[in-house]
């Protein structure tokens, strides 16, 4: 097998943009997953509007293309996040938000992404919001900035970040009061086959050297 490169294309802006009556069906959509989950035992839910997503797709400039109440500014492009959170905390007493302004997965980005790290959290301190999970890392490396202080700042409530921390790291960060707590992912898959590529990467060879030493 040749090594097929991943090329981005513009997938976003290939969608057809949901029509707007649709809408209230999404935020309904939120609102009964989580119900169901606090219906299942689950103690809270986490809303995900990352990593190029739904959510995060409005969010953002370079694929919401919308004109009207939910494109254009940032308060307008926020708005069916707001509504949705609105709508999962009237169903869970516990609710945290994954967010990744500067990462470029999924093709995604903005053309302000430090801005609105900046202006989100304060939006959502008028949320019944009990943590935001701010996810660091910037896969595409298109965009750079200093995500995690500005959304540290503006936010009320208890502050997460993840993203290639090693226990080390976690635990400086902590004690910096850089953030509150930190979340972990490839230091704990069961099994290290499972960041699946284009090509025989991640199916036939584990993360690279350095990765995993905290393991
Ligand atoms: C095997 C694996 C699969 C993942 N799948 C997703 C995913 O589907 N969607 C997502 O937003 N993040 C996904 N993540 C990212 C994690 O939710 C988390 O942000 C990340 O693992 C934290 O960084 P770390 O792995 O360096 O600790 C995945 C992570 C791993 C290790």
């Amino acid at each position: 097998m040749e090594n097929p490169q991943f090329t981005p294309g513009p997938r976003c802006q290939r969608q057809q943009l949901r029509p707007q009556p649709k809408i209230p069906s999404i935020v309904e959509g939120f609102r009964l997953a989580a119900r169901n989950a606090i219906a299942s035992g689950f103690d809270g839910v986490e809303v995900h509007a990352a990593n190029g997503y739904l959510l995060d797709q409005f969010l953002r400039d370079g694929s919401n293309q919308r004109s009207g109440p939910y494109g254009g500014s940032m308060d307008n492009r926020a708005r069916l996040l707001r509504e949705v959170l609105e709508a999962v905390a009237a169903a869970t007493p516990l609710m945290g938000l994954r967010l990744s302004p500067l990462n470029g997965f999924n093709d995604i980005r903005d053309s302000d992404p430090i801005g609105l790290a900046r202006w989100l959290p304060q939006q959502l301190n008028q949320l019944s919001l009990h943590y935001q999970h701010v996810i660091r890392a910037n896969c595409t490396g298109v965009q750079q900035g200093d995500l995690l202080t500005p959304m540290r700042e503006q936010f009320r409530g208890v502050h997460v970040a993840d993203g290639g921390y090693s226990a080390d790291e976690a635990n400086a960060a902590i004690g910096a009061g850089q953030v509150n707590a930190v979340a972990f992912g490839t230091p704990f898959r069961a099994n290290p086959d499972t960041f699946y590529s284009p090509g025989p990467e991640g199916y036939t060879d584990d993360m690279p050297p350095g990765r995993l030493t905290q393991r």
